[in-house]
């Protein structure tokens, strides 16, 4: 019975009923960019690595045993965890973005928007080569920083930790292949 208050206090939809139309995507793609800095390396780049840094965190806690309590790509990081420090920034930046397509995306979505569109941002050749499909509908928990912290609690990787606790985390708990981790964890070096 607890557990179920818990899920049902947690897992508060903002439910949206349509599928995100290509005119959709683009305009809220659009708005996303207008986000980037157009000059300050050192901003740029945060900002660029921030919105990948911010979907995954968002995701990273994804336990696919239990998927309902586990903490998915909820639009919600939990502030409290040292882990997510700095992606405050991250999240009030998008927060206006967030609000004016509230109708069309859930911010978990958007949230992923944003870092597929300055992971195609950034490769050399914009729009072509690395066009990475997505599919809309994540539900978002009531806030994006708070109301995810028990959901979350401590499942993001350690950075401390061996082969054996990425394998733990990307192959048992979250369903990758180790194929998958590799390339996966890669992708992290490189950003
Ligand atoms: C074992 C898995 C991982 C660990 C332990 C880890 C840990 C970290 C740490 C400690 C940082 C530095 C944060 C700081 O600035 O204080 C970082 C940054 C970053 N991580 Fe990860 N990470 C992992 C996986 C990933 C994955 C899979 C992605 C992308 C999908 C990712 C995306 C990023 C990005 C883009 C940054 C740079 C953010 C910026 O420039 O502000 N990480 N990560």
């Amino acid at each position: 019975m607890k557990l179920l208050i818990i899920v049902t206090t947690l897992f508060v939809t903002y439910s949206i009923s349509h599928a995100v139309t290509t005119s959709e995507e683009a305009a809220v793609t659009r708005d996303i960019l207008t986000l980037i800095p157009t000059d300050g390396n050192q901003q740029r780049a945060g900002i660029l690595g921030g919105f990948v840094r911010l979907a995954f965190h968002d995701a990273g806690t994804y336990d696919r045993n239990n998927p309902e309590t586990s903490g998915k790509s909820d639009g919600c990081v939990d502030l409290s965890a040292p882990d997510n420090a700095g992606l405050s920034t991250l999240i009030d930046l998008l927060a206006p973005v967030v609000n004016r397509h509230s109708l069309i995306m859930s911010r978990a979505d958007i949230w992923n928007l944003a870092a597929n569109t300055i992971i195609n941002f950034s490769t050399p050749n914009r729009g072509g080569t690395l066009n990475i499909p997505l599919r809309y509908g994540r539900i978002d928990v009531a806030d994006a920083t708070s109301a995810c912290s028990e959901s979350d609690n401590n499942k993001l990787p350690n950075a401390e930790l061996s082969h054996q606790h990425t394998t733990a985390v990307f192959v048992e708990r979250m369903g990758f292949t180790q194929l998958g981790t590799f390339f996966f964890l890669n992708q992290q070096c490189t950003i």
